[in-house]
């Protein structure tokens, strides 16, 4: 039996746009994972139903035959909720099946996400290879950033599914639509990355919150939010956080808040119906 761990990750700001050229800011979730065990003899595979079929097609790719191994799965990451659930599946994957160095498990867990969502841009297989928090640009090499504000960071799960090939392909086809107003956002988003960043760096929290929160009006903008993921916003919001977004594909899935310290939006955003709250 071979074991591999992955964490999950969060994406701060900047999803969506990312996959046309914008930077985006993610951190990795480092207190929630997922397992693969793996043995190389025919039994019984122990995942998640939703997995099932995503890890068959993972193996076939890796070169085997997924009758022939035993597989477990198991874990604390929430998968389908926008947290870098595949990415994490496949670098678990990959790392149980002995692949350890950085560079090479990146590229190879870049392939398999490509099976989850045709066109990945490459922030979350970096984010979870690395266990780093990045700055990110499609096609270039991840800038890693020294400071991560992990205990400030609140995730809040929905509990819908989400489908990032869908969330894409929604967004590809608003974009045919609104070529101009799409190029504004993609502009505005990509300053609020750029400008983030600068505030990651410095500690400047109060201004990486208030992006954060316009960021989550862009994405509403290209219509994947939810009046969940909306409540849980205003909730967290209300509650005295310092920005709130959803994060990752939208469409289901979470959200992020940033909150001061010492404030606990944990009772807020159960009241608002979060399926898991996270806290830091
Ligand atoms: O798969 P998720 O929900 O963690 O989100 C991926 C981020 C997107 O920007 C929506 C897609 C991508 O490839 O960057």
């Amino acid at each position: 039996m071979t074991y591999g761990r992955a964490t999950g990750k969060v994406i701060l700001l900047g999803e969506h746009f990312v996959v046309y050229g914008a930077p985006a800011l993610a951190v990795p979730l480092r207190s929630r994972c997922v397992n693969v065990h793996l043995d190389y003899e025919a039994g019984s595979w122990q995942v998640p139903d939703a997995s099932h079929s995503l890890l068959e097609r993972m193996l076939l790719m890796v070169g085997l035959v997924p009758e022939n191994v035993s597989l477990e799965v198991d874990g604390d990451l929430p998968l389908g909720q926008g947290l870098g659930g595949s990415a994490a599946l496949a670098v678990a994957l990959l790392r149980a099946l002995g692949h350890t160095e950085s560079r090479e498990l990146q590229d190879r867990a870049h392939v398999l996400e490509q099976l989850s969502h045709g066109h990945p841009s490459g922030i979350d297989d970096t984010v979870v290879t690395w266990e780093r928090p990045v700055y990110f640009i499609r096609g270039e090499g991840p800038t890693v950033l020294e400071r991560c504000p992990s205990s400030r960071i609140w995730v809040a799960t929905t509990g819908q599914r989400g489908s990032t090939k869908e969330s894409v392909a929604q967004v590809r086809q608003w974009k045919t639509e609104h070529e101009d107003e799409f190029a504004t956002m993609l502009d505005a988003a990509a300053r609020l990355v750029q400008e983030g960043r600068e505030d990651l760096e410095r500690g400047r929290l109060e201004a990486l919150g208030e992006k954060m929160t316009q960021n989550h009006a862009l994405l509403q903008g290209l219509s994947v939010s939810t009046p969940d993921l909306d409540r849980l916003v205003d909730a967290a919001m209300a509650a005295g956080a310092l920005g709130a977004k959803l994060t990752g594909a939208g469409l289901g899935g979470a959200i992020v808040a940033l909150a001061p310290p010492d404030l606990d939006l944990e009772p807020a955003l159960a009241t608002a119906g979060a399926d898991e709250v996270i806290a830091p």
